[in-house]
């Protein structure tokens, strides 16, 4: 990409002002070696183990909503291997990438900002979804109960790709689920209070994301601030800086310093109707750089397209009543995609908009 287009440049409140650059020191980062001893079958045995993990959790989503992890159990080396089949696809021709270009029959596909209409981000990206095909609802429409099936759009080359996803794909899963279970533990429910959202299908996706480098940073962003749709979601994020998260004691924009070996976490806006507003998920952003491009790999843990995303039970009373309305999490998706890319004066769907008073 070239000079900063119009198209690209955000409105002056959005705008980053590069000279704040508050490192993430506070960001937690949980180490997590003493739960693999303690799950098995996949769920977690031995729950005195791993109080310590929970608690750490539980501080982490309440003061941050973002925390890093190491010692995740994904193994380095696929972690490599996804990360060069990213930056070996995008370094291709603009024809080569557009062969899988996403469409209106999947989310699934590559699309670069310069070619999609109404998009701010200097990015491009490429998205698979983790389960295909994936049931997603035809309308946003409440009374439109149609759905259809979205496939997997894999490029040729480079050849390894699409083997190295599926793997990936894996890994993301077991950890995710993982993190869900510490995260049910920490609200004090039963550890797989949330499978169920996920067992028969779910709508998870992974995106890679180049953030080219950008010759005025100080009037574009990579990704313009939001707050994550979905339950959570796990981020490798390369060397180069860009990651910044809105800290919630003082609103200000704090840097994710990147930890070579570390996976950041964040809590999407389900886990905030969920927990009630207990654990509030955090809005985000990412900033460009002049000189450097960047490349990141989210892993979106979503549930299944016709979850009714409401508090839960267990944690509402006459003391905390339910904050939210309940919404389809599919039907809530659909709306905000068509929200989202309309002109920059409308105003996006929000998950405050399900907001009781
Ligand atoms: C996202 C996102 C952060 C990054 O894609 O939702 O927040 O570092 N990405 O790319
Ligand atoms: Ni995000």
């Amino acid at each position: 990409m070239g000079e900063v287009e119009a198209a690209f440049i955000q409105a002056p409140e959005h705008r980053p002002d590069l000279s704040i650059i508050a490192e993430a020191q506070g960001i937690p980062v949980i180490d997590l070696s003493p739960i693999h001893q303690h799950f098995e079958n996949d769920t977690v045995s031995d729950q005195s183990a791993i109080e310590g993990v929970v608690k750490e959790v539980r501080r982490a989503c309440k003061e941050w909503g973002f925390f890093q992890v190491t010692n995740h159990g994904v193994p380095l080396n696929l972690r490599q291997r996804v990360e060069d089949v990213s930056r070996k696809f995008f370094s291709q021709s603009l024809e080569e990438k557009k062969k899988v270009a996403r469409d209106h029959t999947s989310l699934s596909g590559y699309y670069d900002s310069e070619h999609t209409k109404n998009v701010r981000d200097w990015k491009e990206g490429l998205d698979f979804l983790a389960k295909e095909p994936t049931l997603v609802p035809i309308s946003a429409d409440d009374d439109d109960d149609r759905t259809t099936q979205w496939f997997n759009r894999y490029p040729q080359n480079p050849p390894e790709l699409r083997g190295t996803v599926l793997e990936y794909i894996d890994e993301m899963e077991k950890l995710a689920f993982k993190l869900l279970e510490l995260i049910a533990l920490s609200l004090g429910l039963e550890s797989r209070r949330f499978h169920g959202y996920y067992l028969k299908d779910q709508s998870s996706f992974i995106r890679f994301n180049h953030y080219p480098a950008c010759p005025s940073p100080h009037l574009a962003l990579g990704v313009g601030r939001h707050k994550d749709p979905g339950a959570l979601t796990i981020l490798a994020q390369d060397e180069v800086e860009g990651l910044e998260v809105r800290r919630k004691s003082d609103q200000e924009w704090i840097r994710v310093k990147p930890a070579p070996q570390a996976l950041i976490i964040n809590v999407g806006e389900v886990v905030q109707v969920w927990s009630n507003d207990e654990y509030e998920s955090a809005e985000h952003r990412v900033i460009v750089n002049c000189e450097k491009e960047r490349f990141s790999i989210p892993f979106f843990f979503n549930p299944a397209h016709y979850t009714i995303v409401e508090p839960l039970k267990e944690l509402i009373n006459e003391q905390n009543p339910s904050k939210y309305r309940p919404y389809n999490f599919g039907k809530y998706l659909v709306k905000r995609k068509e929200s989202n890319s309309q002109k920059q004066n409308v105003e996006n769907l929000l998950i405050s908009h399900f907001r009781l008073l």
